[in-house]
């Protein structure tokens, strides 16, 4: 098969990297430019993708990111006679309106925290209680939630989203009961009504050690995250199974990956957020957890024809740890010459993000989260000391990354 990848950051980095290994695979294609792809990758030609990848004879396009699918490429790619993995645009709406799933959620009865939907500046204000999460409800690449201690902090966080720190995406606004727990990330491969789940993985979205600072894209991630008994059968019914129930009767049939962020409350689950695409950093440790060729997996999800009802993992757990450029989330130095690529280390795979090779044939960083340094080992605590080990060989001019990535799975043995 000739498969195009569509998307240039780490979780396409796994994802080419995982592809590559496909028997099936004939050539891989992309659209993006990643020193960490595969070499034998060919680069798609410039222009509309749909007609590019009709034009070069793609077979499967594969969709990374959640813009090109809010934007309808795979209904674009299908037109054209293309299979596509990823949601069409009416379904991608789940993870690019925050508004539309809250209000999905609550006509079919899916645990979620309460909330308010506003248009206006001056009814969002209005809701405002005390403590809460104030949400911009369109795409802002994770940045666009502020957890609000006080009910002062959350009328800021209004203006801000009203005076367009997030553009277009901060029109309206959603401001949620503020819950409390530990999080998980559950991806399931959809095929517009069935379902297989990878297992959760627990993202560290905050910026520094401790959980503290300010939200990110994701500073790492690791699989199997400890979850409490029952936790993914419970999961299923009460949502995956009504959402794709619900988008399916409500004509946006749901194919592609359906990412369901939970926050495990003293209630019981509840969910934060559906993405409508696979996790970044959380796609980088659960591919390397999986057993079993993804093309073809990917390839009956596209087709709506899904046979399989369960994955084959690897024994033990995986660990991504993500090294960022000093400054990330704000702005970065860029440009400075990473060294300790091309050393190995067992069971660590580094998957690039951020990063550019120079004309020179130096790869140097260039962006926030520039490597996800990841690991496999036959236990938690092994795959995590062989990411950090592998760290310790890698350097540039301002890498930092966190010290303490599934912390949590540490504690609970
Ligand atoms: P979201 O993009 O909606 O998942 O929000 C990003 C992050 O904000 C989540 O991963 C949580 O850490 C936090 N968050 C979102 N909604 C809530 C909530 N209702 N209560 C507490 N924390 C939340
Ligand atoms: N790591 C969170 C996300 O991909 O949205």
């Amino acid at each position: 098969m000739n498969v195009l990848l569509v998307g240039g950051g780490g979780r396409e980095a796994a994802l080419a990297w995982r592809l590559s290994l496909s028997p099936l695979l004939t050539a891989l294609w992309t659209t993006h430019v990643n020193p960490g792809f595969p070499e034998n990758a060919k680069r798609l030609p410039d222009g509309p993708v749909a007609l590019r990848a009709a034009e070069a004879g793609i077979d499967l396009v594969v969709i990374g990111p959640e813009g090109p699918l809010a934007d309808g490429l795979v209904d674009a790619c299908e037109a054209r006679g293309m299979l596509a993995f990823g949601p069409s645009a009416l379904a991608a709406e789940l993870e690019a309106s925050k508004g539309f799933a809250k209000d999905l959620m609550q006509r079919h009865g899916i645990p979620t925290a309460a909330y308010s939907l506003h248009t206006t500046r001056d009814a969002a204000h209005e809701a405002i209680a005390g403590p809460c999460v104030v949400k911009a409800d369109g795409l802002a690449a994770g940045k666009g939630v502020y957890v609000c201690q006080s009910a002062a902090s959350a009328h800021e966080a209004v203006d801000a989203l009203f005076d367009g720190a997030f553009g277009a995406a901060g029109a309206a606004v959603v401001i949620e009961e503020l819950m409390e727990g530990p999080e998980i990330s559950v991806l399931a491969l959809c095929d517009g009504e069935r379902f297989v789940c990878l297992p959760p993985a627990q993202d560290h979205k905050r910026r520094f050690d401790g959980d503290k600072g300010p939200n990110t894209g994701g500073m790492g991630a690791y699989a199997p995250a400890p979850v409490p008994p029952g936790f993914m059968a419970e999961l299923s019914t009460q949502v995956i199974e009504p959402v794709l129930q619900g988008m399916a009767a409500e004509g946006r049939v749901f194919r592609g990956v359906l990412y369901v962020g939970v926050m495990l409350t003293a209630n019981g689950l509840r969910v934060l957020e559906f993405n409508c695409r696979f996790g970044d950093p959380e796609c980088q440790p659960l591919l390397m957890l999986l057993d079993e060729d993804l093309l073809p997996i990917l390839v009956q999800c596209a087709q709506g024809q899904l046979t399989q009802t369960t994955l084959a993992m690897r024994q033990g757990a995986s660990c991504c740890v993500v090294m960022a450029s000093e400054g990330y989330p704000g702005t970065v130095e860029k440009g400075h010459p990473i060294r300790g690529l091309d050393k190995q280390v067992e069971g660590v795979v580094v998957f690039q993000s951020g990063t550019l090779c120079r004309p020179d044939g130096v790869v140097v960083n260039n962006g926030g989260r520039v490597l996800g340094v990841t690991a496999h080992g036959k236990s938690f605590k092994e795959a995590r000391e062989r990411a950090y080990s592998a760290i310790d060989g890698i350097y540039w001019e301002g890498a930092d990354w966190r010290t303490d990535i599934g912390w949590r799975a540490i504690k609970e043995g």
